[in-house]
C-alpha cells in the first residue's frame, strides 16, 4: 500500500504520513498521533498504576481488561484533540513486543482493525526501539549515532546506536532490570508500587553515602549489569537496623539509588569510550530518576560527551515514542503485514531492516 511522501513544506498542513500509534505492552494504555517528521500532534495516556497498586505489581489479566475498556475513548480523545478523522490517517501502528501477551494483543488488534477498515498500512513497532529513539523526539538534529542506555522496569540495555534500525547490543542485565530493583527494594521498605518515583522522592533528603551498597559489576570489563546482589544487601541490612530502619528511610533510599546510578552512568560512559562515540542517550522509565539525570549531566560534561535525556513525559511507557519509531520505520519503507504476530519476547536486534 503506497504511503504519501514525507513532506516538510511550510504550509500549516502537517507533514505526511500521519500515524496513529497505540501502546499497550504493559500497564499503560496510550495513544499518540504524529506526523511524518516525528512531531507529536496529540497524545493521551491512561495509567493503570492505581489498579495494580494493591497487588504490588502488574496483574496481566487486569491490565488487558483495562486496555480493552480504555483504548477506544483514548483514541477518540486524541483524534478530537488533533482535529482529525480516521480518513486523514495514513498508517496505524502498535507495539508488537516485548511485553505481556494479553496486553500486546489489545493494541495490536485494534490498530490492525483500523488499518484494515481504512485501507491503510499497519506498522508493528518494537517497544524497545520506541524507548531507544524517544530521546530524539522533537530534536531537529534527527537520530544521532551514539551509545544508548535503556533503563526500565523490564530492561537494562546498553546499545550501540549506529543509525535507525542499526542497533548493536553491547550489554544487558544478567538478572533484575534497574526498575525492577527499584520496585523490589521499595516493597522491602514498605513503599508502594511503582517504587522508583517514591525512592527518588525520599532520597532527596537522605545521605547517599550513609550505607555502602555494592556496585556490582562496575569494573567487570564488559557491559553487563547485575542488580540482584544490591537487592540482597538491602534484604540483609534491614533486620540489622531493626526499628531504626523506619527513621533511616531517606538514607536507605539515597544510598540504594546512588549505587544503581553510579553503575549505570559509569558503564555507559565506558561503553561510549570503548566504541568511540561522542553521544550518549538515556531512555526508559528509570531515566526519569532525578539523581540519574543529574549524575549523567555532570559526568558527560566532564567527559565532553553529548547527552540526550528523554523528556520526562517520554520516559515511562507512552505512545508518542511508538508513533515516533513508526515514523522513522515508514521513512525507511518498512510496514508490516496484517497477519504479523505479537512477540512477548521480541528483541531489539530482531527488528526488520530496510530492503
Ligand atoms: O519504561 P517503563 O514505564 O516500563 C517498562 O517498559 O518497564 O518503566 C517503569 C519502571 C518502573 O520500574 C518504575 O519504578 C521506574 O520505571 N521508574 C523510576 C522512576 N520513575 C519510574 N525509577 C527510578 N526513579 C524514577 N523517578
Ligand atoms: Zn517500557
Amino acid at each position: 500500500m503506497p504511503l504519501p511522501a514525507s513532506s516538510s513544506d511550510s504550509s500549516s498542513a502537517p507533514a505526511r504520513p500521519l500515524i496513529l500509534a497505540l501502546e499497550t505492552s504493559c500497564d499503560e494504555t496510550a495513544v499518540a498521533l504524529c506526523d511524518g517528521l516525528g512531531n507529536i500532534l496529540a497524545a493521551a495516556i491512561s495509567s493503570q498504576i492505581p489498579d495494580h497498586q494493591p497487588y504490588g505489581g502488574v496483574v496481566p489479566e487486569l491490565a488487558s481488561r483495562n486496555h480493552l475498556l480504555r483504548i477506544r475513548p483514548l483514541i477518540t480523545q486524541v483524534m478530537e484533540e488533533a482535529g482529525m478523522e480516521f480518513a486523514d490517517i495514513d498508517a496505524f501502528a502498535a507495539t508488537a513486543g516485548p511485553g505481556l501477551a494479553s496486553s500486546l494483543l489489545i493494541g495490536n488488534t485494534v490498530a490492525k482493525s483500523l488499518a484494515m477498515t481504512c485501507g491503510k498500512p499497519f506498522v508493528a513497532v518494537n517497544h524497545l526501539e520506541g524507548h531507544l529513539l524517544s530521546p530524539f523526539i522533537g530534536r531537529p538534529e534527527g537520530i544521532q549515532p551514539g551509545v544508548a542506555l535503556i533503563v526500565s522496569g523490564g530492561h537494562t540495555l546498553l546499545i550501540h546506536l549506529r543509525g535507525t534500525g542499526d542497533y548493536q547490543l553491547l550489554g544487558r542485565t544478567r538478572d533484575d532490570a534497574a526498575g525492577e530493583a527499584f520496585d523490589k527494594v521499595a516493597r522491602m521498605l514498605g513503599l508502594p508500587y511503582p517504587g522508583g518515583p517514591v525512592i527518588d522522592r525520599l532520597a532527596k533528603t537522605g545521605d547517599p553515602a550513609a550505607f555502602p551498597f555494592p556496585r556490582s559489576m562496575k569494573d567487570s570489563g564488559d557491559f553487563a549489569f547485575s542488580f540482584s546482589g544490591l537487592k540482597t544487601s538491602m534484604l540483609y541490612l534491614l533486620p540489622q537496623l531493626g526499628d531504626s530502619a523506619a527513621s533511616r528511610l531517606p538514607d536507605l533510599c539515597a544510598s540504594f539509588q546512588e549505587a544503581v546510578v553510579d553503575v549505570l552512568v559509569s558503564k555507559t560512559l565506558k561503553a561510549a569510550r570503548s566504541v568511540g562515540e561522542r553521544w550518549v542517550s538515556v531512555s526508559g522509565g528509570v531515566s526519569c530518576n532525578s539523581r540519574l539525570r543529574q549524575v549523567f549531566t555532570e559526568r558527560c560534561a566532564r567527559a565532553k560527551l553529548g547527552l540526550l535525556l528523554a523528556e520526562p513525559s517520554h520516559t515511562t511507557d507512552n505512545a508518542a515514542m511508538i508513533a515516533f519509531a513508526a515514523a522513522h520505520r515508514i521513512r525507511q519503507g518498512i510496514t508490516s503485514p496484517l497477519d504479523s504476530d505479537i512477540d512477548p519476547n521480541l528483541s531489539l536486534t530482531s527488528n526488520p531492516v530496510p530492503a
